[in-house]
């Protein structure tokens, strides 16, 4: 698995990891042994950068139940979504229990009372309980006040959508978070999965086999990479072997040519 410099953080981290919303957010016995075996595949193929929030249902749980006895081979991303400090309290207290008293990185969700949150993750930052701080969105209609917290230098990192049809971060976003040099996980690969419910053909796909890409998931998430402007991407799958055809993205990237087919694949 390839790593990439994470910013200003100076932190390597893989650029494939794996988002948990709706895919984590399980009960029962059944269900979470398919949770651990979905862990078990990204572990598998390092791709090691997990991505949770309380928002989620169950998810921030149950990762931290598939991470008991190797939480030291994870990279956990979680978040605090919370409108007061109070309930924001809460969170982060819950998810230190989950993980091992630490999170490598802990993200402002949806900038829900982001200068109170923004606080006391920097308290727990100097304490060494929690490693990055970054801000997320998932809406265009938010950017402009992600950039205004982009700049205030006190976040290190941002997660964002990106795929062939959602390209709005290409107009500030991206080159601000370059500018700032701040770590950047693409949220939303595959569009919550609309990307993948019409997927082209093999022979669609065929020109992007010098590339090593034997499926469109794969494609979509050389599209998001071969832009060196993103360090991870975070797909989600409720199954392993997903999970590990996710995971081998690799070099060599796409150019102009290939991006441009994978986007016009993406658009028919
Ligand atoms: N959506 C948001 O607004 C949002 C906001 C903040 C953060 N995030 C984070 O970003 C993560 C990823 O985004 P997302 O969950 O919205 O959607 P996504 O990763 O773009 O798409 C997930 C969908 O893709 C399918 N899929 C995954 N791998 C596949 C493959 N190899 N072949 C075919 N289908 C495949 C999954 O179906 P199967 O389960 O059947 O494989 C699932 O339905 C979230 O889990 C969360 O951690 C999302």
């Amino acid at each position: 698995m390839e790593l990439r410099t994470f910013g200003q953080s100076g932190v390597q981290v893989p650029i494939i990891g794996m988002g948990t919303w709706q895919t984590l957010d399980v009960r029962g016995e059944a269900a979470e042994a398919n949770a651990r075996s979905i862990v078990d595949a990204a572990l598998d193929a390092g791709a090691n950068f997990f991505d949770s929030s309380p928002m989620y249902g169950q998810a921030e749980r149950v990762l931290g139940k598939t991470l008991d006895g190797r939480r030291d081979k994870a990279f956990v991303a979680t978040k605090v979504w919370a409108s007061t400090t109070d309930e924001g309290r809460k969170q982060i207290a819950n998810a230190l229990r989950y993980y091992g008293n630490r999170v490598d990185l802990y993200q402002i969700h949806n900038l829900l009372a982001w200068r109170d949150q923004l606080m006391q993750l920097e308290q727990l930052k100097a304490d060494g309980r929690v490693g990055i701080i970054r801000a997320t969105h998932y809406s265009p209609s938010a950017f402009d006040e992600l950039s205004r917290v982009m700049k205030t230098g006190r976040i290190q990192a941002i997660q964002v959508p990106y795929n062939p049809l959602e390209r709005e971060v290409e107009q500030h976003i991206l080159p601000l978070a370059a500018d700032l040099n701040l770590g950047v996980v693409v949220m939303r690969p595959f569009g919550e999965g609309r990307l993948m419910r019409n997927p082209p053909s093999a022979a669609d796909l065929l020109p992007l086999k010098p590339f090593s890409i034997n499926t469109w998931a794969q494609a979509l998430l050389k599209w998001i990479l071969s832009d060196p402007r993103c360090h991870v991407a975070i797909p989600a799958t409720s199954k392993a072997s997903r999970m590990t055809e996710n995971a081998v993205v690799q070099a060599p990237w796409f150019g102009d040519d290939q991006r441009k087919l994978v986007a016009k694949l993406a658009s028919r």
